[in-house]
C-alpha cells in the first residue's frame, strides 16, 4: 500500500477517500448509509457512527461477547466484523429488541431475574440469548446435545445446553447462574 495514502489529517482522520466507502446497513429496521473507512468493524460503526452504544466493547478480539448483536438473524461478535463486508446487512442492537414500550421477553426475564451487576455484558448476554434461542429452535445442536442432534427439531434448552450455547458470553461479575436461570424462563 502507497504509504502516502495512510496520512493523517490534522483531525487525525485518515483523508483519503480511496479507503472509505459508502455502506447501507439496516439498523434495527432503519436503513442507515454510511460512509466508513474500510477497516471499520460494525461494532465502531455502530458505537461511534451511529450512537448506538449498547453493544460494548470488551475484549475488541472476538474473545468476550461483550458486542453481540444480531446480524442477518444470527449472533455475531460485532468487534470482528467489517462494516464494509456487511453492505446490506440487517442488525438487531439491544435497542432493537424491545416492541415500542414492552421490552423482548429476554430484557423481561434478565429484569426479573436480577441477572446482572454491573451491566456491561448485559446487553451482549441478551443479543446472544435471543440469537441462541432462535439457533435451539431451528435445530442447531450444541457440543453437549445428546445424540449430537440431526437438526430436525427444536433442541431442548436444558441448563447444560444454556451454559455451552452462552458460553462465548463472559461475565466479569458472575452473573451466570441468574443468566442461566433468566434464559430456562424464556425457554421453558
Ligand atoms: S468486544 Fe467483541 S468479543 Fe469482546
Ligand atoms: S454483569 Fe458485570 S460483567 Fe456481567
Amino acid at each position: 500500500m502507497d504509504p502516502t495514502s495512510e496520512r493523517e489529517n490534522s483531525s487525525g482522520q485518515l483523508g483519503e477517500t480511496r479507503h472509505r466507502s459508502a455502506v447501507a446497513l439496516h439498523i434495527n429496521g432503519t436503513p442507515r448509509t454510511l460512509t466508513l473507512d474500510h477497516r471499520t468493524t460494525v461494532l465502531d460503526a455502530l458505537r461511534e457512527h451511529l450512537g448506538l452504544t449498547g453493544a460494548k466493547k470488551g475484549c475488541d478480539h472476538g474473545q468476550c461477547g461483550a458486542c453481540t448483536v444480531i446480524v442477518d438473524g444470527r449472533r455475531a461478535n460485532s468487534c470482528l466484523l467489517l462494516a464494509v463486508a456487511h453492505d446490506g446487512a440487517r442488525i438487531t442492537t439491544v435497542e432493537g429488541l424491545a416492541d415500542g414500550d414492552r421490552l423482548h421477553p429476554v430484557q423481561e426475564a434478565f429484569l426479573a431475574r436480577d441477572a446482572l451487576q454491573c451491566g456491561y455484558c448485559t446487553p451482549g448476554q441478551i443479543c446472544s440469548a435471543v440469537g441462541m434461542l432462535g439457533e435451539a429452535a431451528d435445530g442447531f445442536p450444541s457440543h453437549v446435545t445428546e445424540d449430537g442432534g440431526d437438526g430436525s427439531a427444536p433442541a431442548r434448552l436444558t441448563a447444560p445446553e444454556i451454559r455451552e450455547r452462552m458460553s462465548g458470553n463472559l461475565c466479569r461479575c458472575g452473573a451466570y447462574p441468574r443468566i442461566v436461570e433468566a434464559i430456562e424462563d424464556v425457554a421453558s
